[in-house]
C-alpha cells in the first residue's frame, strides 16, 4: 500500500543520527527567535528507535573528542541541548567535572543523545526508511522547487511519500568488508558486533581473531580477552604496530570549524597536505591508552607464560571460507607468506567507507555536477550543486571529506555545520518569498 502526502515541507530530513539530530535543534532553536512563519520539518530514520553505533557501546569505551564537542556548544554555547545542560539536569555536573577528563564514555555521550533526541520524538518518523528522492510525477522537464522523497515503513512493509523543498541526507557510514568476504554467523564487522556477540554461546567461542589496526579492532580485541578468558585471541592487522591517534593540540586544530575554510578555499597542494600530514588523527589509529593496556596484557601473558594472545602483524587476510562452525581465514603476510588460521568467529574491524547519496538520488543524481575526479560538487554550505532545473536545496552531513575535509563523518563540526545548513535554508527561503512576493506585485 502507497500513501502520498500533499504537504510539503521546507526541511526533510534523511537518518537521525547526531548529525541530524543537531540540525533539528539548530531548527528548534531558530523558531525560538523568529515567531512567526516557522520553517516546516520532518526527520526520518530507518532504526526502531534512536541509536548511535549501538553495536560498539562497548563497556568503558570512551570519546575520541571533547564533550564539548556535543551537538551545540560551538554553534550556541547557551543552548539547553548541550552535554553541559545534560549533566545538570542528570544531577552529576560535579561528579563528572571532578574526573577531570574531557572524555566521557560512548555509553555516557549515548545517554545524552538519548536525551536530547527525547526533546524532538515529535519531530523524526521510525522505523522509516528514505528509500529514493526523486522529481514530483508530471513535473519534467522543467525546473522544479520541491522533491518527492519515497519512504519504506520497516515495520508494516508500506510505503508513501513526502514532499520538501530541501532535503538533508545524513546517513551515515557504510560499513566495508576486504572484496570477496561475505558476512554471516561466523563472519562478522565491527558495525554489528554486540548483536551478533549477544547471539553467540561465549562459552563455545574457543578460538576468534580480530582483523585490522583501527580503534574497533583493539576495543573488540580487549573485550574478547576480557570476556572470553578460555580463548584463544588472534589480532590480524597490515602495521608492524598498532599506531597511535593523533590528538595533540596543534593536529587537533584539523577539526576546527575554521579549518572547513581553509580545507575548502585552499589549493589542491593544502588539501593534500591535509590528508598527508594528518589522517593519523583518525584512520587506523588507536587511542594512546588503549595501546598501552593491550601490551600490558601480552606482556603480563608473556610473564605468566599463560600465552593466548596471538599477534600476526604484517599480515592481511584476503578471505575467509566457511567450515562448519568454523572460519578459515586466509592470512598473507606482506613478505608473500601464507597460511590458514581456523576460528570460531572472525571480526572485519576493517573500516568505513563515507556515505553516498548516489543511490538515494537514482535519477536526479544526472543533475548533481561532479568535479574532474566524479566526486559531487559542493556548496560551502554543504549543498549539492546542481544543474538550474533543481531549485530545491540537496545538503549532506557527510560524504563531504574530498570538498570540506576530515571533520565530514565526524562530530567534531556537527554544531557549527548543521547551523551553517539551516541558515543557508532560512536566506535562501527569505530570498525566494522577496521573489515570490516581487512577482505578486
Ligand atoms: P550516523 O551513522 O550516526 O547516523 C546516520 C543515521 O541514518 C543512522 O541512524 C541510520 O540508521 C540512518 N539511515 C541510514 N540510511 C537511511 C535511510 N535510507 N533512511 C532512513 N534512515 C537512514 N566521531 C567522533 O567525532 N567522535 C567519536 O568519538 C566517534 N566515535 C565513533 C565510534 C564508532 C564505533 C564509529 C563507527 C564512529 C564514530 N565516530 C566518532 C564517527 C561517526 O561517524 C560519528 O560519530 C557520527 O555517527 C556521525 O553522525 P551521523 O548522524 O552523520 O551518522
Ligand atoms: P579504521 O580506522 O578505518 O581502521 C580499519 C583497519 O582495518 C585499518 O587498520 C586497516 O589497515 C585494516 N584493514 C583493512 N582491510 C584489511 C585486511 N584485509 N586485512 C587486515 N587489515 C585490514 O576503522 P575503525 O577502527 O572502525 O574506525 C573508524 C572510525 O570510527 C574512526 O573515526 C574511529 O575513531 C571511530 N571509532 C571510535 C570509537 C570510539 O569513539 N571509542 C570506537 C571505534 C571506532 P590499513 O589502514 O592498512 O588499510
Amino acid at each position: 500500500m502507497s500513501t502520498r502526502e500533499t504537504h510539503t515541507y521546507d526541511v526533510v530530513g534523511v537518518g537521525f543520527g547526531p548529525s541530524n539530530l543537531s540540525l533539528a535543534i539548530s531548527l528548534e532553536e531558530h523558531h525560538a527567535n523568529v515567531l512567526t512563519d516557522p520553517v516546516t520539518s520532518a526527520f526520518f530514520e530507518r532504526q526502531p528507535k534512536f541509536g548511535w553505533h549501538r553495536n560498539m557501546l562497548l563497556p568503558s569505551a570512551t570519546m575520541q573528542i571533547s564533550f564539548l564537542k556535543d551537538l551545540v556548544t560551538f554553534r550556541n554555547p547557551a543552548s539547553r541541548f548541550s552535554f553541559v545542560s545534560f549533566l545538570h539536569a542528570q544531577g552529576r555536573l560535579a561528579q563528572f567535572v571532578n574526573r577531570k577528563n574531557f572524555f566521557p564514555t560512548r555509553q555516557e555521550f549515548h545517554q545524552y543523545l538519548e536525551w536530547a533526541e527525547s526533546h524532538l520524538t515529535n519531530q523524526v518518523t521510525y522505523n522509516s526508511a528514505v528509500l529514493g528522492i526523486r522529481r514530483p510525477p508530471g513535473t519534467e522537464p522543467g525546473a522544479v522547487d520541491h522533491l518527492q522523497l519515497e519512504i519504506g515503513d520497516v515495520v508494516r512493509g508500506t510505503t508513501r511519500t513526502v514532499n520538501a523543498r530541501n532535503i538533508v541526507v545524513s546517513t551515515g557510514l557504510r560499513p566495508r568488508m576486504p572484496d570477496g568476504v561475505e558476512r554471516d554467523e561466523r563472519v562478522w564487522h565491527s558495525s554489528e558486533f554486540l548483536t551478533k556477540y549477544g547471539l553467540a554461546n561465549p562459552a563455545q567461542l574457543k578460538s576468534v581473531a580480530v582483523v585490522g589496526a583501527g580503534q574497533s579492532a583493539v576495543e573488540i580485541t580487549k573485550f574478547f580477552h576480557s570476556r572470553l578468558p578460555h580463548a584463544q585471541v588472534h589480532a590480524i592487522f597490515p602495521a608492524y604496530g598498532y599506531s597511535v591517534a593523533d590528538d595533540t593540540p596543534f593536529a587537533n586544530q584539523i577539526f576546527d570549524a575554521e579549518a572547513v575554510d581553509d580545507y575548502y578555499f585552499g589549493e589542491d597542494a593544502t588539501r593534500e597536505a591535509f590528508w598527508r600530514y594528518h589522517r593519523n588523527t583518525n584512520y587506523g589509529v588507536v587511542d594512546d591508552s588503549d595501546i598501552g593496556e593491550l601490551y600490558q596484557i601480552a606482556y603480563d601473558e608473556e610473564v605468566s607464560g599463560a600465552r593466548r594472545m596471538h599477534f600476526h602483524n604484517l599480515t592481511k587476510v584476503s578471505s575467509v571460507t566457511r567450515d562448519g562452525q568454523s572460519a578459515r581465514v586466509r592470512l598473507r603476510r606482506l613478505d608473500g607468506a601464507e597460511r590458514e588460521l581456523g576460528v570460531d568467529v572472525v571480526v572485519f574491524a576493517t573500516g568505513y567507507d563515507p556515505m553516498d547519496p548516489t543511490e538515494l538520488l537514482g535519477d536526479l543524481d544526472r543533475h548533481c555536477l561532479r568535479d574532474e575526479s566524479g566526486r559531487h560538487r559542493v556548496t560551502r554550505d554543504y549543498r549539492l550543486v546542481t544543474t538550474p532545473e533543481l531549485s530545491c536545496g540537496i545538503y549532506l552531513q557527510g560524504a563531504t571529506e574530498h570538498t570540506h575535509g576530515l571533520t565530514s563523518s565526524l562530530l567534531s563540526n556537527i554544531a557549527v555545520r548543521s547551523g551553517e545548513i539551516v541558515d543557508a535554508i532560512i536566506k535562501e527561503r527569505a530570498e525566494r518569498g522577496m521573489v515570490n512576493a516581487t512577482a505578486a506585485a
